[in-house]
């Protein structure tokens, strides 16, 4: 059965703009993202949107709908009472483009500076590598990360701290040192980089990343706290430390 929704979306670009307010004609078993695209063709032709597979893989349609960040196109509308109006804004952390798109390129600067994989010799008599199934699930877990951006979002140490952005790389760049830094064949060592380039040490692990991850990785648990760990032992270890710098020289 169809409903008139009452929408509050945010129209502008990077020199400001506002909210404004539209009434929809929706249907049972839409999504948000249904919605907008519903207001595109009816009555804002020209509403910036990004979007992809709509089916919660790729992405692209992350924002802020009422308040909390959601993938647009998992969010069914009716988690919302039929007299309530959502509101949808872009994410906040990154700077608008238009509408509802933001300009999310800080995420792949600071992948950039990530030391690729770089397996060893084959570990097994075969010529072939081999993992435990716990290194397996380990890496599987983090490369489940669709890059939605959503946890660099909520991020209070990016999201309230512009300035934060040059020495902090943000959840989602932690998973990707993580993924690389606990695979059992990769040889790089990026415990320094991590430390003194994305800043692991900013994270006061409040864990709102973890919270909104739409692939509930344990961003904090099973990422950040390990690799804290690996930095501290380390940099602080000082046999350690000092056996690393003479390595680099
Ligand atoms: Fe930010 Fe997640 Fe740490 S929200 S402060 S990276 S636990």
């Amino acid at each position: 059965m169809g409903y008139d929704l009452a929408m509050r979306v945010w129209r502008g670009d990077a020199d400001g703009g506002e909210l404004r307010d539209f009434t929809v004609e929706v249907e049972e078993g839409m999504v948000v993202l249904d919605a907008v695209h519903r207001l595109q063709a009816t009555q804002a032709n020209d509403l910036a949107v990004r979007w992809n597979c709509k089916a919660g893989k790729c992405g692209s349609c992350s924002a802020e709908v009422n308040g909390k960040p959601r993938l647009m196109c998992m969010t069914r509308l009716n988690l919302f009472d039929p007299g309530e109006t959502v509101t949808i804004t872009p994410l906040r952390t990154f700077p608008v483009v238009r509408d509802l798109v933001t300009d999310v390129a800080f995420n792949y600067e600071k992948a950039e500076e990530v030391p690729t994989f770089a397996p060893g010799r084959p570990t097994g008599d075969d010529g072939h590598h081999r993992m435990q199934q716990v290194d397996v699930d380990r890496v599987q877990e983090f490369r489940k990360c669709i890059e939605c951006f959503m946890c660099q979002n909520v991020c209070h140490v990016l999201r309230d701290h512009e300035d934060k952005k040059k020495v902090f790389a943000g959840p989602r760049l932690m998973i990707r040192y993580a993924e690389l830094e606990m695979h059992p064949l990769d040889t790089n060592d990026r415990r320094d980089l991590l430390r003194e380039e994305a800043g692991v040490g900013y994270c006061n692990i409040t864990k709102c990343c973890t919270d909104v991850c739409p692939e509930h990785i344990k961003i904090t648990d099973n990422g950040i706290i390990p690799l804290k760990e690996r930095v501290a032992d380390a940099s602080f270890d000082p046999i350690a430390a000092l056996g690393r710098r003479l390595r680099r020289h």
